[in-house]
């Protein structure tokens, strides 16, 4: 069963009432220490989330307190990256779930700074930007949601709306430890295919919601970007505490993180040299302080 649509916006909703260990946990420890270093280096930026759900990102990210998101216990400059913020979009595919974020801003008395609007990411649907207009373009557990020609298109446009010292960080799902999860769910499963629609269980099978993701390898994803933007880190996501260890062994794996955050350049130029090195096929090597754990 794949589940898109309505039962979606409730999966959503319902995972970010009782708290989502693998995004609090995992992921955002890492992603908002990227997007507050790039927002300490960069004033009055303009930044926008795709597949925004109902904000959340923004709403924490720039009103969130310490300890109550455990993301922002070690970031000691996000005073100052939040004071670099001119605006928070998301854009978000999903109407109702548009509606719930308009909810969850009233109830924060309409901050001038943070909006949403309803855009759905498809192959040629051009970007509501124009050329050169946005410092950051970010998402988080969007792209493995959208068709290989789609994330093809998303990424160039990515390329087109940023300034020229702009950034997208983007953060989703391992394909290694999608796959695995798959894999392990049942002996009968197939190795998943690139390009192959799947229903994607949140929970240990299911009972958080059955998502549609397109499974894509980390080489297909990596040559997208590499073609449109510069590939300039990439940071493997693991569980910041042990308190899960027993029930979500999952999340612990080794050499095998949950969760992978890319951090992607604008271009200067057409011939602009990669930063993959020839002949590999991954980036993971590429920084020194890629990893952490
Ligand atoms: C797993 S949720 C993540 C939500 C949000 N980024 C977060 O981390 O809180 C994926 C989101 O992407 C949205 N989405 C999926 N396909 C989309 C598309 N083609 N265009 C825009 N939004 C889309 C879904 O409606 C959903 O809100």
């Amino acid at each position: 069963m794949v589940v898109d649509g309505e039962k979606m916006e409730k999966h959503w909703c319902r995972l970010e009432r009782e708290g989502n260990i693998g995004i609090d946990f995992i992921i955002n420890p890492y992603l908002y220490k990227e997007i507050a270093d790039f927002l300490c280096e960069n004033p009055e930026s303009k930044i926008v989330d795709f597949g925004a759900g109902t904000n959340m990102l923004a709403i924490q990210f720039m009103y969130g307190n310490s300890p109550d998101i455990p993301a922002l216990e070690s970031i000691k400059n996000i005073a100052q990256a939040r004071k670099n913020i001119d605006s928070f979009i998301g854009l978000e595919g999903s109407e109702q779930l548009v509606a719930k974020a308009r909810e969850q801003l009233g109830e924060l008395g309409h901050p001038g700074n943070i909006d949403i609007r309803h855009f759905e990411v498809r192959h040629g649907r051009r970007k509501p930007f124009g050329d050169s207009s946005i410092a950051l373009a970010i998402s988080r557990n969007f792209v493995m949601h959208l068709e290989k020609s789609d994330l093809e298109y998303h990424v160039s446009e990515i390329s087109r709306i940023l300034k020229s010292d702009g950034k997208s960080i983007i953060a989703f799902l391992n394909p290694s430890y999608e796959q695995k999860k798959h894999l392990d769910l049942s002996p009968h499963n197939k190795p998943l295919q690139t390009n192959e629609k799947y229903s994607f269980v949140h929970g240990s099978h299911g009972e958080h919601g059955v998502f549609a993701h397109y499974w894509k390898d980390i080489d297909t994803y990596e040559k997208i970007f590499d073609k449109h933007l510069k590939i300039i880190n990439r940071v493997e996501c693991f569980p910041i505490t042990d308190r899960f260890r027993e029930k979500y062994h999952r999340y612990y794996q080794k050499d095998l993180p949950m969760a992978l955050v890319y951090v992607l350049a604008k271009r200067q130029g057409p011939n602009h040299e990669s930063l993959l090195p020839p002949g590999r096929q991954s980036a993971r090597y590429i920084a020194g302080d890629t990893v952490m754990r």
